[in-house]
């Protein structure tokens, strides 16, 4: 490990995800120095630079871009710059890690990886959950037969609230915001692919999601090619927090993973038995995943080894969520080979 090349990154981006990456970079992850944040919000990507003590801060991506001494970029930008970023990156021969989702177009995403294979530069999705040590140990025991044939996955991902009616309109739709994380989860576990989707879905929670064009309640109907049924239900407000449960169920037995908690204690009274509720939202549940993705990706440039997360993994989960949309406009099941 000490032989290893110190890999410098450029953060694009830094926004809430951006400021998260960031700061595992410049401060967790051994091998990984941050040398310049990028944000059209300047004051943004200043006031992380100083806090991070990280010597440059600027309004435009290009001034890392051009910067032969960087390594590395973190793309966390909004969802519409991502694949353009992914092609001018490449073209300069930086390595990229970009947050999910790569676009909510197939031909920009192609354009993405092709762009990543002409340049033999690596790419690494950030679907962060597979990095979670309760969904990797649930893995881990289907990948060694301890579930036998997989019949059923369950998949559990509700948010504690809403986001903003801004974000909503911009965000592609629950099923390329939220549920495509879910969709790489049930990928992962089974190590299957998805061969078919039915949705039913509506809104419950806020008539102005509804308005924009959205809505806040599904449960997905996943059939897997190798024959397993999967479902996904979500929802995005759960009164009791963020809640994160996963469970595959087979011949030989079932694994399940249950949500994480701040505490583990237990109070019980004349009203009943009280625990604590689930860590609150993305940033507390999953802080551990986003550490341990990049610890990775910086390992896959230093010892040009395969990213955990590829370019493919990034895309399927995109061709997932349109026929997940399909599905619940058509108001019928709906096949990948349809998309
Ligand atoms: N893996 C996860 O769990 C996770 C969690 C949150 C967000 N995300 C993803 O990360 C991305 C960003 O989300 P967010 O919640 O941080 O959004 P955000 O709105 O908080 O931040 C996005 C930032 O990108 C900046 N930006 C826009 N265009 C830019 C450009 N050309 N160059 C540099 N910066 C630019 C914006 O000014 C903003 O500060 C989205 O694609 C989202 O889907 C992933």
């Amino acid at each position: 490990m000490d032989n290893l090349k110190t890999i410098r990154l450029g953060v694009i981006g830094a926004g809430r995800i951006g400021k998260i990456h960031a700061e595992n970079l410049a401060t967790r992850i051994p091998g990984a120095s941050v040398s310049a944040i990028a944000d059209p919000i300047l004051s943004a990507a200043q006031e992380t630079a100083e806090r991070l003590h990280i010597p440059v801060a600027c309004a435009d991506y290009h001034q890392i871009l051009d910067d032969a001494d960087i390594d590395a970029v973190a793309i966390c930008s909004s969802t519409d710059t991502h694949a353009r970023l992914i092609v001018e990156a490449a073209r300069t021969g930086k390595h990229i890690f970009c947050e999910k989702p790569i676009a909510y177009d197939l031909a920009k995403i192609d354009e993405a990886l092709a762009a990543v294979e002409k340049a033999g530069v690596k790419l690494q999705i950030g679907f962060n959950r597979r990095f979670d040590p309760n969904f990797r140990r649930v893995r881990q025991m289907v990948r060694d037969g301890k579930i036998g044939d997989v019949h059923i996955l369950r998949i559990t991902s509700r948010d504690p609230a809403p986001p903003p009616i801004e974000y909503v309109k911009v965000s592609g739709g629950i099923f390329f915001d939220m549920t495509i994380h879910d969709f790489d989860m049930a990928r992962y576990l089974s190590g299957d692919e998805v061969e078919e989707v039915y949705v039913a879905g509506g809104v419950r929670v806020d008539p102005r999601i509804g308005e924009a064009g959205d809505i806040d309640t599904a449960v997905v109907t996943l059939i897997f090619k190798g024959g397993a049924i999967g479902t996904i239900d979500n929802s995005r407000k759960a009164v009791y927090g963020y809640d994160q449960r996963v469970e595959v169920f087979g011949s030989e037995g079932m694994v399940t993973a249950f949500n994480n908690t701040p505490d583990s204690h237990v109070y019980s009274n004349a009203e009943g038995v009280h625990s604590a509720k689930p860590l609150y939202f993305f940033l507390e549940r999953y802080m551990d995943s986003f550490i341990a993705e990049m610890k990775e990706f910086v390992e896959s440039v230093q010892k040009d080894s395969p990213p955990p997360v590829t370019g493919a993994d990034g895309r399927i989960p995109v061709m997932i969520a349109m026929a997940a949309t399909r599905s619940y406009m058509e108001k019928r099941p709906v096949k990948l080979s349809e998309i």
